[in-house]
């Protein structure tokens, strides 16, 4: 095991009917919010005018920044900037799933900074404070809201970057399982394929030696978002379950998986970014496409880890590692098979994908954030095995 700093401030207030808390968190936060939600999903479900009427009888004013996209935009980014300071807000609130909570990071940092807010993402220059954030969370899956990571599109150049600061981290997080129940079937499906690959990839590329309680956590995590899933897809308002996939989304991504395994990487998200800012898919059918291409391509190199992998999540009996490791790979496909996500471009929709706009993007990415292993040729044959 490796030596590692884990400071994880942000507090969860977790609970069926937890979202009528929010005005008790907030309160101590100033007198004026930035409220920002997606496009409509709070409304249908009538979440918004729980909102309001809380802040309202807590005597919080606000201003609304909704239409965050999924996949957020830096312009609209910027516009909730340019509003919080004109408005001269204290804190920022974020209602809803991933999108929400990273544009709601951005604009908390960019509000406060002397720079424009992309030029953290480029790393030319660094994060030093920003306003404080509350999350009310509606789509269990990136871990945004128990992490210091946001991830944001730059809808000029199709750069689609994240970044970590430690001012990232919300001061509050409120996950009430009961705001879930409305995530569709395709939502869910990505999710539950978006936190695997939070709980695997790390478990994949990491050099941390002999790991065995973050091995088993990760397979532990594997099998119970496995299991929430199925249940999910078969009976939407199961709560236990959709409780379970929730706390699983947050433990999958808020730095427990890879406290002591020391350098790891994550390349499938870095070539799903591109696939999910060019095309505008969700980013866990993205990671669905290219996952099972990138384990094939280091089915070789990485075959005791893949076929452990195998043998715990699938329980595949082949003895070499090689063959395990395949077996463990097709064995993944039909999990994502079954719960309906898809399987390549073409099933995503995706006719025809633009390989070299996509390798170029990746690389550049990848050249920023630092991200090893993934050369150009390496790359391109990855993104051509998901045709
Ligand atoms: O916009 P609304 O109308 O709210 O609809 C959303 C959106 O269309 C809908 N939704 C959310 N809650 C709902 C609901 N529909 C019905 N009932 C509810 N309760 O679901 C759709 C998807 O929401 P989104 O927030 O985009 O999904 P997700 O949470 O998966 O976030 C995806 C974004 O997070 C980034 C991704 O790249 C992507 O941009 N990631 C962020 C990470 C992080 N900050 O740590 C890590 C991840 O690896 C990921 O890269
Ligand atoms: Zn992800």
């Amino acid at each position: 095991m490796q030596g590692f700093v884990f400071h994880n401030p942000t507090k969860i207030v977790f609970g069926n009917g937890s979202s009528s808390q929010l005005s008790a968190h907030v309160t101590a936060l100033g007198r004026k919010a930035l409220l920002v939600y997606g496009q409509n999903s709070i409304k249908r479900s009538g979440l918004y005018d729980k909102i309001v009427s809380q802040l309202q009888e807590a005597g919080i004013a606000f201003v609304e920044h909704g239409g965050v996209k999924s996949n957020p935009s830096l312009t609209h980014a910027r516009e909730g900037i340019a509003k919080a300071r004109a408005e001269k807000v204290d804190f920022v609130i974020a209602v809803g799933g991933g999108s929400v909570i990273d544009e709601a990071k951005s604009i908390a940092a960019g509000t406060v900074a002397k720079d424009d807010v992309w030029r953290f993402y480029l790393g030319e220059t660094k994060i030093e404070k920003a306003l404080p954030l509350v999350t009310v969370l509606t789509l269990p899956a990136t871990g945004s809201e128990m992490n210091g990571n946001a991830v944001i599109t730059n809808d000029e150049t199709n750069d689609k970057l994240g970044l970590a600061s430690p001012y990232f981290y919300p001061q509050v997080s409120i996950l009430d399982p009961l705001l879930t129940v409305t995530v569709p079937q395709r939502y869910t499906a990505a999710s539950a394929v978006d936190i695997v690959s939070h709980l695997t990839e790390s478990y994949f590329t990491n050099d941390g030696g002999w790991t065995p309680l973050q091995e088993y956590y990760v397979e532990g995590m594997v099998k119970t978002v496995m299991a929430a899933a199925s249940r999910i897809l078969q009976n939407p308002e199961d709560i236990e379950a959709r409780s379970t996939l929730m706390w699983s989304a947050t433990l999958g991504w808020n730095g427990l998986n890879v406290a002591g395994v020391g350098a790891f990487s994550m390349p499938c998200h870095a070539l799903e970014h591109p696939i999910s800012a060019l095309y505008d898919i969700a980013h866990g059918a993205g990671l669905a496409i290219v996952t099972p291409a990138w384990l094939t391509a280091k089915a070789e190199e990485k075959a005791p880890k893949i076929a452990r992998f195998a043998r715990e999540i699938f329980a595949v009996q082949e003895e070499n590692d090689r063959q395990a490791a395949l077996a463990g790979i097709a064995s993944l496909k039909n999990w994502y098979r079954e719960i309906g996500a898809p399987l390549s471009f073409a099933e995503a929709g995706i006719a025809e994908p633009d390989i070299e706009e996509l390798t170029r993007l990746t690389v550049k990415g990848a050249a920023i954030r630092k991200t090893p292993g993934l050369p150009e040729d390496f790359v391109r044959g990855v993104f051509l095995a998901c045709m």
